[in-house]
C-alpha cells in the first residue's frame, strides 16, 4: 500500500523554511545532506563512509566547531538510524535533528555549548537499499529489514561470545571502519518495532549473568543511566507500556539479553571493540508510520535525542603524557572494578575518555613495561558543564611507549565461561527466544 504525501515530493528543498515532514528517498536524503553542508560549511564536514550492496553511499554528516578533524579533549559522539530499512522513523528523526542544530547554532545556548563541546556525528541510514525497498506503512516486516544481500545488519558484527563466522556485509564493514578510525565515546541506534531503550549486552553467558536472564556488563550502573535519560526525557517512552502494552519495560528500559539474546549485534561490538558505549533506541510500535505522524515523532524526542548527546560529557577524560609532555598512544586507561574484556587504551593523542557517574573512582594506567599508575578520582558532576572532570597522567619516563593495541576480534567471552551443566538449558533457551523474536531490535 501507497499512501499519498507519505514519500516527499520534490527534489529541493529550502532549508530555511524549515524541513517537511516526509520521508525523504536516498537522493533526496543526499540532496538535503548536500544542502546542510552547502549552508553551513563551518560547523559541518559531509562524508561517505562507504557504499552499500547496490552501491548507495553510506552519507555521515558531522557538526562540531571544528567539524573535520578530532580535537584534543573533544569526545566524539555518534547517532545511527535505519540499520533495518524498514524501520524509518529514526532516518527521518535524524534529518530533523541536523536541521536543529544547525539552525540554532549561536542562538539556542544549549546547541550552541553542544556544537562548541562535541563532535557530533550522524548517520541518518546505514541500510539504504533496505529502505527502498521497504514498503510504506508495513509496521511488522517487511524484506526492507535486510540489506540487499538479504542480511540481517544487526546479526552482522563479530561477537563476544559465539563463533558467528558468516561473510560481513559491506554496510557493516564501513560502521567497522569508521568505528576504528574515531575515538567514538558514545553512540545511539535508532530502530522501531517497540518504543523502549535497550542496552547492551545483547549477547551473554553465565560468566555475564546468562543464567539470571541478564547480561551485565562492566558498567551497567552508567548504561542503565543513558537509556533512562533517553526515555524519561523522551513522552512516553518511560512508561514502559507502549504497543498495545505486549511488553512492559520498567522505566522504559531493558537489559538486551533481558529482552531477548542476539548475536552479531552493533551495540555489543561498539562497546567491546570500539571503546563506544552504544545503546539501541526503538521508537515506534509501527516500523513504518505514515508520514503524517512524522511531526508528533520529532516532537515526541527531540529533547531526550539532546539530552543523550550531552552525556558523552560524563566522567573523567583526560591525556597520558610522558615526562617530556608528549603524548602516549596505547596506555590501558580504566576505571577499578570496571576493567574491560578489550582493555580500553588511549588513542593516538593519548587520549582517554571514561563515562563514569558521579562517584569516586580508581583510576589505573597502565603502560606495559613501565608501570601503573593509580589515582583516586572524584567525579562531581553529571554532564551540566559540557566537559568530563580533567585529569592527565604523567609517567616519569623520557620516553614511555604504550602496549600492544590489537585485541582480537573473536569471542573473548568463551574464555570466561564456566562449563558445566547448567548452560546447556540456557543454550536452549537462547535459541527458542531468537526465534521467537527476531522482529525487533
Ligand atoms: C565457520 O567456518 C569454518 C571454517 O570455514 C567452518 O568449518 C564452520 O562450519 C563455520 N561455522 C559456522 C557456524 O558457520
Ligand atoms: C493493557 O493491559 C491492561 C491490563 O492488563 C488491559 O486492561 C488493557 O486492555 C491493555 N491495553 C491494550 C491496548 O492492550
Ligand atoms: C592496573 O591495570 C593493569 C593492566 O590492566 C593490571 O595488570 C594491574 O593489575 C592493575 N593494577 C591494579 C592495582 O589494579
Ligand atoms: C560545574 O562545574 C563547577 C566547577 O567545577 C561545579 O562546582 C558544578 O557543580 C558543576 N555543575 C554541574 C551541573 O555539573
Ligand atoms: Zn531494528
Amino acid at each position: 500500500m501507497r499512501a499519498a504525501g507519505s514519500l516527499c515530493l520534490g527534489l529541493l528543498f529550502a532549508v530555511a523554511v524549515g524541513l517537511e515532514f516526509c520521508y525523504h528517498r536516498s537522493q533526496q536524503l543526499s540532496a538535503f545532506l548536500q544542502e546542510v553542508h552547502k549552508k553551513h560549511p563551518d560547523i559541518t564536514a559531509l562524508h561517505s563512509i562507504g557504499q552499500s550492496v547496490a552501491g548507495r553511499d553510506l552519507w555521515v554528516l558531522v557538526l562540531g566547531r571544528f567539524p573535520t578533524q578530532h580535537t584534543i579533549g573533544i569526545p566524539e559522539f555518534k547517532y545511527i538510524a535505519n540499520m533495518h530499512g524498514d524501520e524509518t522513523v529514526g532516518r527521518e528523526l535524524l534529518l530533523h535533528l541536523i536541521d536543529f542544530l544547525v539552525t540554532n547554532d549561536k542562538s539556542d545556548p544549549v546547541v550552541t555549548r553542544l556544537i562548541d563541546s562535541t563532535r557530533i556525528h550522524i548517520m541518518p541510514t546505514m541500510n539504504p537499499d533496505g529502505f527502498e525497498a521497504a514498503t510504506v506503512l508495513d509496521c511488522y516486516y517487511s524484506e526492507g529489514r535486510f540489506n540487499k544481500k538479504g542480511k540481517d545488519l544487526n546479526r552482522n558484527f563479530p561477537d563476544a561470545f559465539n563463533s558467528n563466522n558468516f561473510t560481513i556485509q559491506p554496510e557493516t564493514q564501513a560502521v567497522i571502519n569508521w568505528i576504528k578510525s574515531e575515538t567514538f565515546v558514545l553512540s545511539a541506534n535508532l530502530h522501531g518495532g517497540a518504543v523502549v531503550a535497550s542496552y547492551t549486552f545483547d549477547n551473554g553467558n553465565p560468566a555475564t549473568g546468562s543464567l539470571q536472564g541478564y547480561s551485565r556488563c562492566p558498567d551497567d550502573d552508567v548504561f542503565i543511566h543513558l537509556a533512562k535519560t533517553y526515555s524519561s526525557n523522551h513522552a512516553s517512552m518511560y512508561k514502559g507500556t507502549e504497543c498495545g502494552n505486549k511488553t512492559v519495560f520498567p522505566d522504559g528500559i531493558t537489559n538486551g539479553y533481558a529482552w531477548y539474546p542476539l548475536q552479531g549485534g552493533m551495540q555489543d561490538y561498539n562497546y567491546i571493540w570500539g571503546q563506544c558505549f552504544e545503546i539501541t533506541l526503538e521508537l515506534s510500535c509501527c516500523k513504518y508510520p505514515p508520514a503524517s505522524q512524522l511531526q508528533a515523532f520529532w516532537n515526541d524526542n527531540k529533547a531526550a535525542l539532546i539530552e543523550y548527546i550531552k552525556q558523552v560529557h560524563l566522567g573523567i577524560k583526560g591525556q597520558v603524557l610522558d615526562r617530556n609532555g608528549q603524548p602516549v598512544p596505547n596506555v590501558i586507561v580504566e576505571a577499578k572494578g570496571r576493567e574491560h574484556v578489550c582493555p580500553y587504551r588511549t588513542n593516538q593523542h593519548g587520549e582517554y575518555y571514561l563515562l563514569l557517574l558521579p562517584g569516586i573512582y580508581v583510576i589505573n594506567a597502565t603502560a606495559p613495561g613501565y608501570g601503573s599508575i593509580l589515582k583516586t578520582l572524584q567525579v562531581p558532576n553529571g554532564p551540566g558543564n559540557f566537559s568530563a572532570l580533567k585529569y592527565d597522567f604523567v609517567f616519569p619516563e623520557a620516553s614511555t611507549t604504550g602496549g600492544d593495541a590489537s585485541c582480537p576480534t573473536k569471542p573473548l567471552y568463551l574464555n570466561f565461561e564456566s562449563i558445566s551443566a547448567a548452560v546447556k538449558p540456557t543454550l536452549h533457551f537462547l535459541a527458542l527466544m531468537t526465534v521467537l523474536y527476531t522482529v525487533f531490535k
